[in-house]
């Protein structure tokens, strides 16, 4: 199957069947935008969380983790500007009551003109940028009347005016609900970051350049969610923060695209499934800043965000705090001949969404294969993962329970489950064992026969290749340790 729109129906189904995601609160028909992940879903996850975690916390000597709580105090949310400025402006259409984002409504409108006339759908979208900008969005709902941008339900042009959302979501502190009990689920990790910076630093003697890593859930009341886990309304981020001195961000930036984007490549995926996009319009608190995108079966979109944020966050919390978020820098500065002294550090922000890399990896991974033969039509839909992310690494299948196989199998599982999940499978005949096998992305399938008995030798099969070889039932544990290295 081609990357196009209609894969990513076959994937939310493939993902319920076997166990990966499912729509949360599903017998109660459903939450909007919000997942669970099953029993292999979570292994996915944990394999990527660790890959990430991995690659910036291990392999990098100057970055350490933390776990910040959820909750913070709201004052955060004031200082780095979430409270004022972290919102979509939103219309209704009056007769179906649905609730659209502009910039959605006017894009998907831009895209049917492009056909008929590419140039002027440029010029709306250029106008709606310019009209993004400005405080009055009076000229927003002029556009969408000029064009008599319908809504898909209710087919009128009958609008409200357009008003900013926030899309955090509130709750309330203790029992009292007064207004200064407001407190929010956090937007994103990295707020946690930024107000730890110091105690990080000071206990973990820190000296800058420096990062602190994080993964964690992040809330948004998202109107428009949509594209299965691509845009939720509770999901995960695995941010990092990395601290450096005052001009040099720019090489900062420049390393960290980098290395980020060879992690991508990393996960097994090829470059050419992958843009980097950079921001024209620059938030205000960032000097640069780009997005790594994923060819996704709805096209090309955002899995990853790459910013330089100056020091403006570390400068709000100072502001608000009354607290000095100063670092002492004792490196001598040579154009001075002194130490760089006292100055508030500059940022290079790494930020991917834990669950759009997951519905990357699937997307890449999802793969549907004719295997007819002139005798006899047959089909597979398997997931192609590289060894270190597939959530089962070795099925360890006896092709009888009788006959002392099974004990033979349960020996194998007891050498090879602590290093690495195994899954042990007795039912049904081989061959729908190892379709079933595929279908999870097992990269390993070893099958226990009666030749066992005599010689110690398996059978293994390769789940892309569908190959079969025969091997000493000794060597099974290190070769899916070799191909997990
Ligand atoms: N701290 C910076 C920050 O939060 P962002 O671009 O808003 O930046 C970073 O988010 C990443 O989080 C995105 O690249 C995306 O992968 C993920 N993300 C954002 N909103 C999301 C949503 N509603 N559902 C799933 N992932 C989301």
């Amino acid at each position: 199957m081609s990357n196009s729109e209609n894969k990513l129906p076959s994937i939310i189904s493939h993902c319920k069947e076997y166990g990966f995601i499912f729509q949360s609160s599903e017998i109660y028909d459903g939450l909007s935008a919000v997942y669970d992940y099953g029993q292999w879903g979570v292994e996915l996850k944990k394999n990527i969380k660790d890959a990430w975690w991995r690659s910036m916390v291990y392999m990098h000597e100057n970055i350490v983790g933390i776990d910040s709580a959820i909750f913070m105090h709201p004052t955060i949310w004031k200082a780095s500007g979430h409270v004022d400025n972290f919102s979509d402006p939103m219309i209704d259409n009056k007769d179906s009551k649905k609730r659209y984002r502009v910039d959605h409504l006017i894009e998907q409108f831009a895209e049917q003109l492009s056909i008929t006339n590419p140039d002027e759908a440029n010029a709306m979208l250029s106008l709606m940028e310019n009209l993004l900008s400005k405080d009055d969005f009076t000229g927003l709902k002029n556009l969408i009347e000029k064009y008599k941008i319908t809504c898909n339900i209710s087919n009128t042009c009958n609008w409200t005016d357009v008003r900013q959302f926030n899309l955090m979501f509130e709750t309330k502190l203790g029992s009292l609900a007064e207004e200064s009990d407001t407190i929010y689920l956090r937007p994103e990790t990295a707020q946690g970051i930024f107000v730890n910076f110091l105690n990080v630093q000071k206990t973990g003697r820190m000296k800058i350049p420096f990062g602190i890593a994080q993964i964690g859930k992040a809330f948004r009341n998202e109107i428009v969610a949509r594209g299965f886990i691509f845009r939720m309304r509770e999901f995960e981020q695995m941010e990092m923060q990395f601290f450096v001195r005052p001009g040099t961000q720019k090489e900062w930036y420049e390393y960290w695209k980098n290395a980020r984007i060879k992690w991508h490549y990393e996960l097994g995926i090829p470059p050419a499934q992958y843009r980097f996009h950079d921001h024209q319009k620059l938030a205000h608190y960032a000097d640069a800043a780009c997005d790594i995108e994923y060819n996704f079966p709805m096209g090309f979109k955002e899995v990853e965000g790459i910013h330089s944020r100056t020091n403006f966050d570390l400068t709000q919390h100072q502001t608000f705090s009354k607290k000095k978020q100063f670092y002492f820098d004792n490196d001598i500065d040579p154009a001075t001949n002194k130490p760089y002294g006292n100055y508030i550090p500059y940022v290079i922000e790494t930020s991917i969404g834990l669950d759009r890399a997951i519905l990357m990896t699937l997307s890449e991974a999802y793969t549907e294969e004719d295997l007819s033969t002139p005798e006899k039509q047959d089909s597979r839909a398997v997931l192609k993962f590289p060894a270190k992310i597939a959530p089962i690494k070795l099925a360890i299948l006896p092709l009888m329970k009788k006959d002392g196989l099974a004990e033979l199998a349960k020996e194998l599982m007891n050498d090879c489950k602590p290093h690495f999940l195994c899954y042990y499978e007795e039912k049904d005949s081989i061959g729908k064992r190892y379709r079933r096998m595929d279908a999870l992305g097992t990269p390993f399938c070893v099958t226990i026969d009666h030749q066992t008995k005599e010689d110690n030798t398996v059978t293994i099969r390769y789940r892309d290749s569908m190959e079969q070889e025969r091997i000493p039932m000794s060597e099974v544990k290190e070769k899916v340790l070799n191909a997990l290295n």
